[in-house]
């Protein structure tokens, strides 16, 4: 797959500054184990921080913008991202530890994800098979709705900017080094600074408006390279040629990969459409067409569900959705369980059966969990417990002693539950403390891809 080239002069520049093998930084905390990267602004490290033994990554900025006059402002501008990101705890979202000066230089600490980038993976094995594609975007689109609720975009999702955390089959989005924060409708002076062929349009005119529809391209984009293995042509190109009256010169993914449906095809080019008006104008918007495929065929949708259908069923989610808001925690935890009821006919039973959370709506259980995230800032939600089971091999009980439904060896009955935004990590909702209903949810959201 082609990637920008970016700045490579600059890697065999010596100077104080660039830390080889064995550096110890901030009198030995960390220790420089190789350099992993250096590109347009930043150079990445791998370094282990002497306190825990564990693989850590430090980023700063690269020699060349050191040398550049507005140094302390792009460091400033470097440091503010940094602080946003670190805001933005995420399953799916690099996790940043801490913040350090050395010398004149501010550096991030972030967590070492073990794997490779999703660039090098279809390198390696070719195209993704097209559910498993779905499967990363959809994490991706979710890390990057919490951005957009966070008021930044990302502008630079691409395969490279993606590593595939190989232990969990799961994704993480890094690499927010040119993402700035962006004030919906105004046009501002953006960094110019694409990567061919995942750039949207308006990101070669330093003055165009930028939205969620620009991180839209780049997802679609993304798309397209891991079904086809193929880096699509970049918007610049296919632009010029439509003004020259000439057809768009990207290739169909289908051309690519005939293996491949219409839905996702549809949704490739939907995302990918050259004008911004064009394209699905929020990433739920957008995911709607990925959505066409993955629901269980025995649930109707209503064909006069107001958009965007958060729900299969014509559920409404804005009472919890006010509740989170208002960050009224245990209301809403009652609330989803009411609604969970409500979405699967039981009301009246007051309990959903095995069957009934097998054939859950995938997109009743995706609005129900990205709710959670986004009014907690990631901390709350389906997804967030089902990372924190997987990583503990499916030990229930070690699940709820991590996310605090267990204290002492004990279960907590639900009064004595903490329904407060600096409960343990994973807290809430409570829906999952019924054992055995759990795991089924856990495999319907593995279905579900969330
Ligand atoms: N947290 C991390 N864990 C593992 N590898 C990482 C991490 N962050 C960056 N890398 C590796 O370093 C490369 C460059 O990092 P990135 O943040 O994308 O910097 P750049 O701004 O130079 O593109 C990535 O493509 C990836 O291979
Ligand atoms: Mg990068």
């Amino acid at each position: 797959m082609a990637t920008q080239s970016t700045g490579k002069t600059t890697a065999t520049k010596k100077s104080a500054i660039d830390w080889e093998t064995g550096r110890v930084l901030q009198n030995g905390k960390y220790t420089i184990e190789k350099k992993l990267h250096i590109g347009g602004f930043g150079v990445t490290y791998l370094a282990r921080e002497r306190d825990s033994d564990n693989l850590v990554v430090i980023k700063t900025l690269n020699e060349k913008v050191r040398q550049r006059r507005d140094f302390a402002k792009c460091q400033q501008d470097f440091l503010n991202e940094a602080l946003r990101i670190a805001k933005c705890t995420h399953p799916y979202i690099v996790r940043v530890n801490e913040f350090f000066q050395e010398r004149f230089l501010w550096c991030i600490v972030m967590e070492y994800v073990e794997g490779i980038t999703l660039a090098h993976f279809v390198e390696k094995k070719g195209a993704i098979p097209e559910a498993k594609a779905i499967k990363y975007i959809r994490q991706i689109s979710d890390a990057v709705m919490l951005v957009h609720a966070r008021g930044f975009l990302h502008r630079d999702i691409k395969p490279l900017n993606i590593i595939w955390r190989k232990h969990q089959d799961e994704v993480v989005l890094i690499d927010f080094g040119i993402a700035r924060e962006f004030t919906p409708n105004l046009t501002q002076i953006h960094t110019q600074y694409y990567s061919d062929g995942f750039a949207p349009i308006e990101q070669y005119d330093k003055r165009a408006l930028r939205g969620a529809y620009t991180d839209v391209y780049g997802l679609a984009a993304t798309l397209y390279a891991l079904v086809t293995a193929k880096t699509p042509e970049a918007a610049l190109i296919r632009d010029r040629a439509i003004l020259k009256g000439e057809t768009d010169p990207m290739l169909l993914p289908q051309v690519l990969n005939p293996k491949l449906s219409d839905t996702i095809q549809d949704a490739i080019l939907k995302g990918m459409a050259l004008l911004p008006e064009n394209r699905p104008q929020s990433v739920a918007d957008w995911l709607q067409f990925l959505d066409k495929s993955d629901e269980s065929p025995h649930v109707p949708t209503p064909p006069h569900l107001p958009t965007p259908p958060l729900s299969a069923v014509g559920m409404d989610y804005n009472k919890l959705r006010e509740l989170l808001a208002g960050g009224m925690w245990e209301d809403a935890d009652k609330e989803t369980t009411d609604l969970m009821l409500a979405v699967s006919g039981k009301e009246k039973e007051g309990k959903l059966s095995l069957e009934d959370v097998r054939k859950f709506p995938c997109r009743d259980l995706r609005t129900i969990d990205q709710l959670w995230i986004e009014y907690s800032d990631g901390r709350f939600g389906f997804s967030v417990q089902n990372q924190i089971w997987r990583q503990v091999n499916k030990n229930y009980e070690e699940m709820g002693n991590i996310i605090g439904w267990r204290r002492d060896n004990n279960w907590l009955s639900y009064s004595e539950l903490t329904f407060d935004i600096n409960a343990s990590q994973g807290h809430l909702p409570t829906w999952g403390r019924r054992g055995r209903l759990w795991a089924v949810l856990a495999l319907r959201m593995r279905k579900c891809s969330l």
